[in-house]
């Protein structure tokens, strides 16, 4: 890996986070350094169809989420976007257009210009559970290029690949090797990759996110146990108390801390390890402020004072083996169990009819804010629209509160 060069600061067109282009070198699983914490050495994977035989409910609910379903091969089932006719064209205007189909199995964009077909690519993987959206790659010999058109959720509606050009379909983006490391769970890159472009072993990538992205390999842990049935306390696994509370963090940050400057390939880093030995932040974490809403979770979160003044991690609030968006309860009990009457914390905003503050925490205090960074392009417009993200920097926002409070009002009388 010694020729690994990292080159940063050039902006890469790639959707919804700019990512910067890596250089891959030759990718072990075994080659990394750095390895779990503990006893555990273990760095064959298993994977997580083993898991289910022991951890059935968690691997039941588990592959519902947006985490298993974050990449895959393309399908009528994983493809969210329309493709009856009628809803399965995107115009940019009124000669240019992309109709998107499936002809013999195989999905496919196709650029028409006053009505004739002039280029059509595949679509190889769906990138995105669109949960929010999603968009589509093909293979170009072994690099990932980018369809022009993506599927944006709120809208129900295909939409220009944000960043894209806006007068018609673009279709040779390059994707780097990080929107995988990001969106799946593991790809041979071959000799021969470059900065800028990355190629792939094409049989050796892993759709989704699964559990050893986030518990380590753990083929010992299951060869152990189904060969010691009675055995009741984890073994050769990472537990909790192991983790430090950074080294949980960093599980987490590798994906949601936004862009990083990568000092090692992608997929190098190993639940467990330090996350600081492959790969820096790219922001100031002083001037949280200018954080973007989109994809950095992380270091909003660690701007805020509740980060600061408890030991808070991510799993604080969330459970990530299931699917727990939409459901402000869940998370204001989880805010509550800080923030309660024998905590002295309590919320100190006035009492008004209709509030019921157990109910809503978030929207006050973890409000929807527009991303800075994402911007969407709808059919026939110039114009372009923001995603909106719960930002992470859990604070007081007096203005968002006060337009919540009138919208209750409202809603009461
Ligand atoms: C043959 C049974 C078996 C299989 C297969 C198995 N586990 Fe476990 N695992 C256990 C037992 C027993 C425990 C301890 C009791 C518990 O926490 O459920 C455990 C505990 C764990 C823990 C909790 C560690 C702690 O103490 O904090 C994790 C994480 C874990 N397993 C992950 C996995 C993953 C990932 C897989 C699949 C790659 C897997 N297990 C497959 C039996 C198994
Ligand atoms: C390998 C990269 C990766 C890792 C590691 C990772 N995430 Fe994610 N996470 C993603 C991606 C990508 C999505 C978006 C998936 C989609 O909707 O397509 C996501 C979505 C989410 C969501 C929203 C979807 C939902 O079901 O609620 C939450 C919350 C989340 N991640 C929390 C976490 C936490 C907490 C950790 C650490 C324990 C973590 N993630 C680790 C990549 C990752
Ligand atoms: C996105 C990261 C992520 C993925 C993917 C993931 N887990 Fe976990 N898992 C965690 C975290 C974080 C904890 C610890 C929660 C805590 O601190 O209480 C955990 C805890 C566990 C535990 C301990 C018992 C418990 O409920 O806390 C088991 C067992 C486990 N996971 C198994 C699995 C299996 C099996 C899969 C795949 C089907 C999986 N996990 C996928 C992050 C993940
Ligand atoms: C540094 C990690 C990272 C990289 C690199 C990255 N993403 Fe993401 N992406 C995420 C995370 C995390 C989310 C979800 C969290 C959020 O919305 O803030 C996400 C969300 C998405 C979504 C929306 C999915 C949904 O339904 O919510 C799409 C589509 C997507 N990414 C495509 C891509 C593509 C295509 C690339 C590469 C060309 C890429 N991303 C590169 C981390 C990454
Ligand atoms: C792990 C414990 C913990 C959890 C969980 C937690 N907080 Fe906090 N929070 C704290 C601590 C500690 C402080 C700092 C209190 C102080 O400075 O006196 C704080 C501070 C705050 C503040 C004041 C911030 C400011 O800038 O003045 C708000 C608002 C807040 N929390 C809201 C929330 C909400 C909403 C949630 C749930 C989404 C939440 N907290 C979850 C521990 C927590
Ligand atoms: C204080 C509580 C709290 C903590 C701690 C926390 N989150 Fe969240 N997270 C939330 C809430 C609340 C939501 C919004 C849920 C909803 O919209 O229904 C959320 C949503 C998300 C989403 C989806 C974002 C979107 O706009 O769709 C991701 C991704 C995520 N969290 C990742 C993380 C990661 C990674 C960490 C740790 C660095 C973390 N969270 C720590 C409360 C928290
Ligand atoms: C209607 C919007 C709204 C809701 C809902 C709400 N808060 Fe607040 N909260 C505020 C405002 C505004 C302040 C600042 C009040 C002030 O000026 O004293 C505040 C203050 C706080 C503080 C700081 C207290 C201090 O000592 O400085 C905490 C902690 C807090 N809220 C937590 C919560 C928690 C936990 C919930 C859910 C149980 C919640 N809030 C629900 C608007 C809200």
């Amino acid at each position: 890996m010694s020729h690994y060069l990292p080159i940063f600061g050039k902006r890469h067109y790639v959707p919804l986070l700019l990512v910067l282009a890596v250089y891959l070198g030759s990718l072990l699983f075994a080659s990394y350094k750095g390895g779990p914490v503990g006893a555990v050495a273990d760095t064959t994977y298993a994977g997580s169809l083993a898991c289910r035989a022991c951890h059935r409910a968690i691997y039941d609910s588990f592959v519902t989420t947006a985490h298993n379903r974050a990449s895959s091969l393309a399908s009528a089932e994983t493809i969210a976007g329309h493709l009856d006719a009628g809803r399965n064209t995107f115009k940019f205007n009124q000669l240019s257009s992309v109709l998107l189909g499936a002809d013999s199995g195989v999905f496919f964009q196709a650029a028409y210009l006053g009505g004739a077909e002039y280029k059509r690519a595949p679509i190889d993987i769906v990138v995105g559970s669109g949960r929010k959206g999603q968009t589509y790659l093909y293979w170009r010999d072994n690099v990932l290029l980018q369809d022009p058109i993506s599927y944006y959720t709120p809208a129900d509606c295909w939409c220009n690949s944000p960043g894209y050009p806006k007068n018609g379909p673009y279709f040779d983006r390059v994707t780097n090797a990080r929107c995988l490391e990001c969106h799946a769970s593991y790809a041979t890159a071959l000799d021969g990759s470059t900065n800028d472009i990355a190629y792939f072993q094409k049989s050796s990538v892993l759709y989704g996110i699964n559990c050893e992205r986030c518990h380590g390999p753990s083929e010992a842990h299951v060869l152990f146990h189904t060969a010691h049935p009675d055995e009741k306390a984890s073994r050769l696994i990472l537990t909790k108390n192991d983790m430090t509370r950074q080294q949980k963090l960093d599980v987490c940050g590798l994906c949601h801390s936004g862009i990083r400057v990568s000092v090692k390939p992608p997929f190098s880093f190993v639940a467990g390890g330090r996350l600081s030995d492959y790969s820096a932040v790219k922001y100031d974490p002083d001037s949280a402020a200018l954080l973007d809403v989109h994809g950095n979770q992380y270091g909003l979160l660690t701007s805020s004072k509740c980060f600061m003044n408890s030991q808070m991690t991510c799993s604080s609030c969330h459970n990530v083996h299931q699917t727990e968006i939409a459901q402000p309860r869940i998370y204001s009990a989880r805010c509550m169990a800080c923030h309660n009457p024998s905590s002295h914390n309590e919320c100190t905003v006035r009492e008004v009819p209709g509030l019921v503050l157990s109910n809503n925490c978030i929207d006050c205090h973890m409000p929807l804010l527009p991303s800075k960074a994402i911007y969407l392009q709808l059919e026939n417009s110039r114009l372009s629209t923001p995603d909106f993200v719960r930002t992470h920097r859990v604070a007081i926002y007096p203005k968002v509160s006060s337009e919540f409070l009138r919208k209750l009002a409202k809603a009461s009388r």
